[in-house]
């Protein structure tokens, strides 16, 4: 890393913030690319929040990345927020614009469609209905995902049948229908299913097993699990030796990084087998941890 007296900023705000792989990933991209930059985390308290952000310009920070608990506190301090994160309810990066001002966009969506993209690039949204497992922040940029792709219908399952209502009609779109089902129902409803997406954190390193029957998914139906701590989580080793396709968390969280970067660094950067590695080690250190 070079620090010179032009070295662009941008980092990520949580709190807290040590978790984040995001420094990980960013720097990598700023190494394999020989910029001068840094990106580094900013542990912000949420009574914070506004005044850290307003201050990004003035520091000189082309922007940065928000994760918990920040990414819906955000869209109400921010001065334009892109119309897909207002959709969502959260946004995760912002972009120092030319005149200072701050620009607010989500791109978990975008993270979730190119590594379904890249890891599962024969699905297609006429394959059949998705099933999403969960009805949280993760899931509510899922469910954008695959009512843009057009996907005529999301099964939503989730403990909490409000919480699937409220996501349901938040981000309703011409062309999906949303229907709820009970977390008791989770393995009936993958009845002709095209694709199954875990976005609950259950299967986490530290977290309970996802207990999910996978009898009734057709053999043809790519299984998504957004976790990536382990990156092969006990659905996808299920899915695995029952022949699916199988699509690891950890594409997401380096994808979605890509439209920030691009904006802070000005470089287009690739999800490559050596950043995948690089991230995985950070990830092995971890989860060691946590166990
Ligand atoms: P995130 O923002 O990462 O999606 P979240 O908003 O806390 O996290 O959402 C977690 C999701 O996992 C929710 O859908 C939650 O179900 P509820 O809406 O009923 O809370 C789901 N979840 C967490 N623990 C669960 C469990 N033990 N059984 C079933 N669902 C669970």
């Amino acid at each position: 890393m070079r620090i010179t007296g032009r070295t662009r900023l941008a980092g990520i705000m949580g709190w807290p913030v040590t978790h984040s792989r995001s420094p990980a990933l960013h720097n990598f991209w700023i190494d394999e690319h020989g910029i001068d930059g840094a990106y580094v985390p900013l542990p912000v308290p949420p009574e914070q929040l506004a005044q850290a952000l307003r201050a990004l310009p003035a520091l000189g920070f082309r922007g940065c990345n928000l994760t918990l608990p920040h990414k819906q506190a955000a869209l109400a301090i921010v001065d334009r927020v892109d119309p897909l994160a207002r959709r969502i309810g959260a946004m995760n990066t912002v972009i120092v614009a030319a005149d200072g001002s701050l620009e607010g966009s989500n791109t978990d969506v975008f993270g979730f469609r190119e590594n379904l993209r890249e890891r599962a690039p024969d699905w297609q949204a006429s394959a059949g209905p998705a099933v999403v497992l969960g009805a949280g922040g993760a899931a509510r940029a899922i469910v954008a995902a695959l009512t843009e792709a057009r996907v005529e219908e999301i099964r939503l399952v989730n403990r909490t049948q409000a919480r699937a209502e409220h996501l349901a009609s938040d981000l309703a779109a011409p062309g999906t229908r949303i229907t709820i089902h009970p977390w008791e129902t989770r393995t009936p409803a993958q009845q002709d299913a095209g694709i199954l997406v875990n976005t609950t954190s259950l299967g986490m390193v530290g977290e309970s097993e996802l207990d999910v029957d996978l009898t009734s998914l057709p053999n043809r139906a790519v299984v998504v699990d957004i976790v990536y701590v382990p990156l092969e989580t006990a659905l996808l080793a299920a899915a695995r030796k029952r022949g699916h396709q199988i699509v690891d968390g950890l594409g997401m969280l380096l994808h979605q990084g890509r439209p920030g970067f691009e904006a802070w660094f000005g470089r287009p950067v690739r999800v490559t087998r050596e950043l995948r590695a690089a991230v995985m080690t950070t990830l092995g250190a971890m989860e060691s941890a946590a166990r």
